[in-house]
């Protein structure tokens, strides 16, 4: 028979009403502890949950605390596990708390990871303050360096032998470029390292229906829940996703940190996943739309939007065709002129939220230089392209002329500029939608 499509098990994956008294909706099992039928059971809970034994056919899984496992986790971690294809999932309090156990699991002093260039200013703050305290080394490349240029640089710095993680976030944040997952999965093959090396990927920014980095050849797949997942700027959450085997680590991990999510939270990501595909697909037309008006906007500097790709844009191009199904819903922009007409801008909008965090079904707009990337040094900052000029919008489920009058809106606020400039900004809708 044929595989359904994860959008028409999102109602039902893994919960069987007829066990809880015809409920066609999980209940929130609010209990921190679980009764065991017996002793002997009890004994051969903890012997499976502890690795102490293997898994036989009969074996029966139940649950035991809910720091280790919980009903209404499960329920949600399994639904979420179909988008991916991923054989477990396991939720966290939140997407740091995800990516930090990841790090946690596979990482010991003097391994070496390998991560792209710009992340999410908390993991890359993580990354550059806290592992190195922690002995392990790291090493950074951008998206348009190729393998041949990142296996040379790995060459030189004389670790390469430790090489033990590949981080990647694709697209980065806030310019979008994408990372090629596959090219990451050869290098990871090729490299020299002593190592079994493991390829996360942060697929917050596309995931989990535009991009499925398993496919591609990732071994975990990390979230910030908190985003398109949860999706109504209600709830902070993380996942991560992968093999049983890798899995089983980052589970054992999560038992001892104990920043499992709990099952309010888990609840309503299990509801938020009912409308996940039609929230994202309706946010990334109205991003389309969004950003084919900003294109051609004489106050617009330059646009950085993976839906606009073309195949003039080379190598990016060619990743977008492979490996995602859509150019997302975020677009970035430089304004014309600097800090002043960004936050004129910005202060203008009315529709859109001036608010960090992306993914919601609310459309927000934030300044990454002096928000989301302000722990980022500047002259890094410069370097890759987040300048004090640029804003980053999330496009989300309002009508999109509605979103694109209030850019026009937020454009209008700026004092410093050309009259042909300004009357393009207030003309409402001479270009065809
Ligand atoms: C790409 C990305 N990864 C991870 C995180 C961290 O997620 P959380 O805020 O849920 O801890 C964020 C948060 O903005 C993010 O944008």
């Amino acid at each position: 028979m044929k595989k359904k499509h994860p959008q028409s098990l999102m109602m039902s994956f893994g919960h069987r009403p007829n066990a809880h008294n015809g409920a066609i909706k999980c209940p929130i099992y609010q209990s921190s502890t679980f009764v065991f039928p017996s002793a002997e059971i009890g004994k051969r809970q903890f012997e499976l949950a502890y690795g102490l034994d293997e898994s036989r056919e009969n074996d029966e899984s139940l649950f035991i605390y809910s720091r280790l496992n919980n009903p209404t986790l499960e329920v949600c971690e399994k639904r979420l596990a179909l988008w991916d294809k991923a054989e477990d999932c396991a939720l966290f309090s939140s997407g740091m708390a995800a990516i930090t156990t990841a790090f946690f699991s596979f990482l010991k002093p003097g391994d070496l990871l390998l991560h792209s260039h710009t992340l999410y200013g908390g993991t890359s703050h993580f990354i550059a303050e806290i592992l190195p305290k922690l002995g392990v080394k790291t090493l950074s490349f951008s998206p348009n360096e190729s393998k041949e240029q990142i296996l040379h640089r790995l060459a030189k710095s004389g670790e390469e032998a430790n090489l033990k993680m590949i981080y990647a976030e694709t697209p980065c944040n806030p310019t979008l470029e994408l990372v090629d997952i596959s090219m990451l999965r050869d290098l990871a093959d090729e490299s020299i390292s002593s190592q079994e090396i493991i390829v996360a990927i942060d697929n917050t920014n596309l995931g989990p229906v535009w991009q499925e980095p398993l496919s591609h050849g990732a071994d975990l797949v990390l979230y910030s829940a908190t985003k398109y997942i949860a999706g109504h700027s209600d709830v902070v959450a993380g996942a991560c996703l992968g093999k049983a085997s890798l899995m089983q680590t980052i589970r054992t991990m999560r038992t001892f940190l104990g920043n499992m999510t709990d099952p309010n939270t888990a609840w309503l990501v299990s509801r938020s996943l009912e409308t996940l595909k039609v929230r994202m697909d309706q946010q990334a037309k109205n991003a389309q739309k969004v950003a084919e008006y900003l294109q051609d906007h004489p106050l617009v500097e330059k646009l950085y939007f993976p839906g606009l790709l073309r195949p003039a844009d080379g190598e990016q191009y060619e990743i977008l065709k492979r490996q995602c199904l859509s150019g997302g819903a975020m677009i970035s922009f430089d304004i014309k002129g600097g800090e002043n007409e960004a936050f004129e801008f910005l202060n203008g909008l009315k529709l859109i939220k001036l608010a960090v965090s992306l993914g919601s079904t609310e459309s927000l707009a934030e300044h990454p230089a002096s928000m989301t990337h302000a722990g980022v040094p500047k002259e890094e900052r410069q370097a890759h392209g987040i300048t004090d000029k640029m804003i980053r919008l999330s496009i989300g489920l309002e009508h999109y002329e509605d979103i694109i009058n209030d850019v026009k809106l937020g454009f209008s606020n700026i004092r410093n500029v050309e009259k042909e400039e300004l009357e393009f900004a207030y003309d409402v809708f001479s270009i065809e939608m």
